[in-house]
């Protein structure tokens, strides 16, 4: 899917300080649900992206950590916040596939997947990723979910255009049942962070850019697209949000 993105989407993405919704407080309370883990717990971050949540994870848990995408240009950003963090010996950044994880069953204590699991898919990659883990094992995702069911039809066409998979959290919760998981808990994130780490940060690329591409038609639509993604949430935000799901196998 990422091969397909017009050229100029990358001029949007990158140097940004998350590549989704997210923020720190939610990557620690997340992570302080995990009981007993190992002293140094293995942790793969899939579709780590420039890994603002690497590095909070590398700090909480102090075990060894790797992060996983398949973007190398966010592998290299996140390469250098690694070494101004001086966590060299606890993250390794590593090129790979979520469709295709080479590492052998039981390899990790936790799987932690912030804004990225929907691209494999919610239940399929739940259901691919459980052999990797160790007994007792964790799994953490973040998923787009409908936080209410009288949504607007504006809002139910845009995200169901652009998200078909989208659903409910009871409806997700069925599924991390199904998929041989107990649910420890779910919160969903913060509206602040999609602004302050995610929206804010891409609306302040947006504007300089529209000035310098305004005749240029491809990068037009990436910018509209985008500006009507945003738009969507600062109408909406009380219909649909990442939710944080937290799970341990069975
Ligand atoms: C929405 S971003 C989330 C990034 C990061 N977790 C965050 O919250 O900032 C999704 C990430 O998945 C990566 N990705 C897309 N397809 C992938 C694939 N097949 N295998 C591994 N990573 C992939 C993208 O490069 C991107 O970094």
């Amino acid at each position: 899917m990422i091969d397909n993105l017009p050229k100029f989407f990358w001029k949007i993405h990158s140097g940004l300080p998350r590549e989704g919704p997210g923020d720190n407080e939610s990557t620690r309370k997340a992570y302080e649900m995990l009981k007993n883990l190992p002293e140094k717990p293995r942790i793969l971050d899939v579709g780590c992206g420039p890994g603002m949540q690497t590095i909070e994870l590398a700090k909480l848990s102090r075990g060894q950590i790797v992060a996983l995408d398949f973007h190398k240009p966010f592998l290299e950003q996140l390469k250098e916040t690694i070494q101004e963090e001086e966590l060299t010996d606890i993250i390794k950044p590593v090129k790979g596939d979520m469709f295709n994880i080479e590492y052998s069953d039981g390899s990790f204590n936790v799987v932690w997947s912030e804004g990225a699991i929907y691209i494999i898919g919610f239940e399929k990659g739940l259901q691919e990723w459980r052999r990797l883990l160790a007994s007792k094992g964790y799994v953490v995702v973040s998923e787009l979910t409908w936080l209410r069911h009288d949504m607007p039809e504006e809002v139910n066409e845009y995200i169901t255009h652009e998200y078909p998979a989208i659903k409910t959290l009871e409806e997700n919760i069925e599924v991390v049942q199904k998929s041989g998981y107990r649910l420890l808990d779910s919160f969903v994130l913060p509206v602040k962070s999609w602004w302050d780490n995610y929206y804010g940060p891409i609306e302040a690329k947006l504007s300089s850019l529209k000035a310098r591409y305004s005749d240029y038609e491809e990068a037009m639509q990436v910018i509209t697209m985008h500006e009507i993604e945003i738009e969507m949430f600062r109408k909406y935000s009380d219909y649909y949000g990442y939710v944080f799901y937290v799970m341990q196998i069975e």
